[in-house]
C-alpha cells in the first residue's frame, strides 16, 4: 500500500491537473479552494505516508523550539489558525500562524493578490486581514501540537502587541514579531531601532522564544537601517530573526497599487540578507531565511549562508503541497552525503 502511494505521489498531479485549474481562478479564490482541500484530513494523511522522507532530516537549532526539520511554513498562509492540524501532514517542521492582530480586521479591499507566473512569484496587498487574537487563541487551544507553532503577531502599538503575546503565550512555542509588513504602515513605527528595543524589552516578560521578522533591503541605505534593527534584536534579547519580509513593488492589478513581492524572484536577495544577518547577529541568535525558497538546493544554499531554518509560502502555490517533503528529503540526503 505504502509503495503504491509512493509511486502515485511521484506523478505530477499538481502541475498537470490541480495548478491549471486553480490558475483559471482569481488568485484569492484559488487560495480559498486550496484551503478547502486542507479540510479533507484523510487525504493529507495519505499524502504524508506517500511523501515522507525515508531518512530523518537534520533538526535545526531554533532557540529551543524543537522542530523535527528545518522547513517552516511562512506567516500569512494560515492567518486565522484554521488549518494548523492538517499542515504538519505536508511535512513542515514548524508552522508560523498569523499574522494575528488584537482585534478582527477585514484587510484591504479585493483584488489584493496577483500572480507573476514567469518568475513563480506573487504580489500581495492583504493588509492584515485577521479574525483577531481571541478567535485565533480559541483555535490554537485545539491544535494537536504535532510540530511547533510560532505565532506571528503584528507590532501595532506596544499595548496591543503585549496583549496578543500574553493571550497566546500558553498556546504557542514562540513568537515572530511582524515589524515589516509592506502593506501596513502601523508596524513601521518599530523599524526605528529605539522603538523596537523598547517593545522587545516589554515583551521579555513572556516566557517563549521571540523572533523578529525584519524588513528587506536592496540598497546600502536600507541595508544600514536593517542592520541597526538586527543589533536592536541582539541588545534587547530576542532569540532569533526571520530574514526577511516581502519587498514592496508596484502592481496595478491590486487595489492599493503596491504590494509585497514573494516567490522565486526573491531568492538571491534572501541569501545575501541571510549571510549579512548571520554576520551581524553572530552565533547566539537563530536565523530563519524566508523569501523564494522553492527547492532543496535553495534551502541548502540558505543554510550554507547561515540560516538555521527556511520558511516558505509561494512555493506551495507554484509547486504544490509535495514541495515541502521534496525539500526535506533533499536536505536529509544532503546531510548523509
Ligand atoms: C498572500 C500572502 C500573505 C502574506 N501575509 C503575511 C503576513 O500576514 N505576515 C507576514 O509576516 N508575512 C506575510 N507574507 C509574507 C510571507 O510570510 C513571506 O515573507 C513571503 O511570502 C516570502 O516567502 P516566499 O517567497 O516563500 O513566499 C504573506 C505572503 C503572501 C504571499
Amino acid at each position: 500500500m505504502r509503495r503504491l502511494l509512493r509511486i502515485l505521489a511521484c506523478l505530477p498531479w499538481y502541475r498537470v491537473i490541480a495548478r491549471p485549474i486553480l490558475f483559471r481562478l482569481d488568485p484569492e479564490t484559488a487560495q480559498r479552494a486550496a484551503e478547502a482541500a486542507l479540510h479533507v484530513r484523510p487525504l493529507w494523511r495519505l499524502h504524508r505516508i506517500a511523501t515522507a522522507p525515508s531518512a530523518p532530516p537534520p533538526q535545526p537549532a531554533l532557540a529551543g523550539v524543537r522542530a523535527p526539520n528545518p522547513v517552516g511554513l511562512a506567516a500569512g498562509f494560515d492567518k486565522r489558525c484554521v488549518y494548523l492540524n492538517t499542515l504538519p501532514d505536508l511535512g513542515f517542521g514548524y508552522l508560523v500562524a498569523g499574522t494575528i492582530t488584537r482585534e478582527p480586521r477585514p484587510g484591504n479591499p479585493r483584488p489584493r493578490l496577483a500572480r507573476r507566473p514567469a518568475e513563480e512569484s506573487l504580489v500581495n496587498a492583504m493588509g492584515f486581514p485577521s479574525d483577531g487574537v481571541e478567535a485565533c487563541a480559541r483555535r490554537l487551544e485545539r491544535y494537536e501540537r504535532r510540530v511547533p507553532v510560532i505565532a506571528s503577531v503584528a507590532a501595532l502599538g506596544d499595548e496591543d502587541t503585549l496583549f496578543c503575546v500574553e493571550r497566546l503565550d500558553p498556546l504557542v512555542d514562540g513568537f515572530e514579531l511582524n515589524v515589516s509588513s509592506p502593506n501596513s504602515a502601523g508596524v513601521r513605527e518599530y523599524q526605528d531601532p529605539e522603538a523596537l528595543r523598547r517593545l522587545l524589552t516589554l515583551l521579555q516578560r513572556r516566557a517563549k522564544p521571540l523572533f523578529v521578522k525584519t524588513p528587506p533591503y536592496q540598497d546600502e541605505a536600507t541595508r544600514r537601517k536593517a542592520h541597526a534593527l538586527l543589533r536592536a534584536c541582539v541588545d534587547a534579547g530576542a532569540q532569533g530573526v526571520t530574514v526577511a519580509n516581502a519587498p514592496s513593488v508596484l502592481e496595478p492589478r491590486v487595489t492599493t497599487g503596491t504590494g509585497g513581492l514573494s516567490g522565486r524572484a526573491l531568492l538571491e536577495n534572501t541569501l545575501r540578507m541571510t549571510e549579512d544577518a548571520r554576520r551581524e547577529v553572530g552565533g547566539g541568535l537563530a536565523v530563519n531565511a524566508c523569501g523564494g525558497v522553492t527547492t532543496a538546493a535553495d534551502a541548502r544554499r540558505a543554510i550554507d549562508a547561515g540560516a538555521d531554518s527556511v520558511q516558505l509560502y509561494t512555493a506551495l502555490v507554484y509547486r504544490g503541497p509535495g514541495v515541502v517533503n521534496r525539500i526535506v528529503a533533499g536536505l536529509a540526503r544532503n546531510a548523509r552525503a
